[in-house]
């Protein structure tokens, strides 16, 4: 984003304020004085005027390396929430484009762009999602098979769409689901009879985990990443 739109968006200011602030020298962005409205904002610069930090202005996109532990909601009485990660002052306005469970670990998806969102999280678009799943016991030689043709699971009326089970080792696999029931994975093993002691989000639809993100730490998307939410899938992929 140009600098003056950041600083209009910003501050709620006009183009003409935004250039006069910008060329009186007050603006800094990593530390460096910028003196051009053109100046491309990179996603993550910190952008201060008169040595204050400004809220980044929206919408935002952001990927999280989800930790064991934490919760994603925005209050909980037992377990930190995922909100205490983010060192932004606008971090509460973001929700979540499909959650996960306190002892899952990976890529959460947040965003204050709710069109976005439903994107990701409504069943009509299919978008799928990968998990790399630990199991307590080896798995059945029809597992493939099953996870294909739709699983019933406990206390719903239909069986669950199309998965697709990888086999990485007798215990391990990789997941792909489209559906975001609750508890989904897990359920879809124990209803096979088996237990998930690790399930770890590696992808959704396009967008996968940056293997840089420490567990904890987030980043922006870029644009290629948001855009590439709205580009729509082959009819094969469907
Ligand atoms: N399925 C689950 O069972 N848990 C998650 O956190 C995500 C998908």
């Amino acid at each position: 984003m140009r600098l003056d739109k950041y600083i209009c968006d910003s501050l709620g200011l006009t183009r003409k304020e935004a250039t006069k602030i910008i060329k009186s020298g007050d603006v800094t962005v990593d530390g460096d004085i910028q003196k051009s409205g053109a100046f491309k904002v990179r996603e993550q610069a910190c952008v201060e005027w008169q040595e204050r930090e400004l809220v980044k202005p929206g919408p935002n996109y952001i990927m999280l390396n989800k930790p064991e532990g934490f919760v994603c909601s925005q209050e909980d009485d037992f377990n930190h929430t995922v909100y205490v990660l983010f060192d932004e002052p606008n971090a509460y306005k973001w929700h979540f484009a499909g959650r996960l469970d306190v002892d899952t670990t990976g890529l959460v998806l947040m965003t204050d762009d709710g069109q976005w969102s439903h994107r990701i999280t409504s069943p009509k678009h299919k978008c799928d999602k990968v998990y790399r799943v630990v199991l307590a016991d080896p798995m059945g030689h029809d597992y493939v098979e099953k996870f294909a043709e739709g699983i019933q699971l406990r206390n719903e009326k239909e069986l669950t769409k199309p998965a697709y089970l990888e086999v990485l080792s007798e215990k391990e696999a990789l997941l792909t689901i489209h559906e975001g029931k609750y508890h989904q994975v897990k359920r879809m093993f124990a209803a096979l009879g088996n237990k998930v002691i690790s399930l770890h989000r590696e992808r959704i639809g396009p967008i996968v985990l940056d293997p840089e993100l420490e567990p904890g730490e987030y980043r922006y998307l870029s644009d290629n990443e948001i855009s590439s939410v709205f580009i729509p899938k082959r009819p094969e992929d469907a």
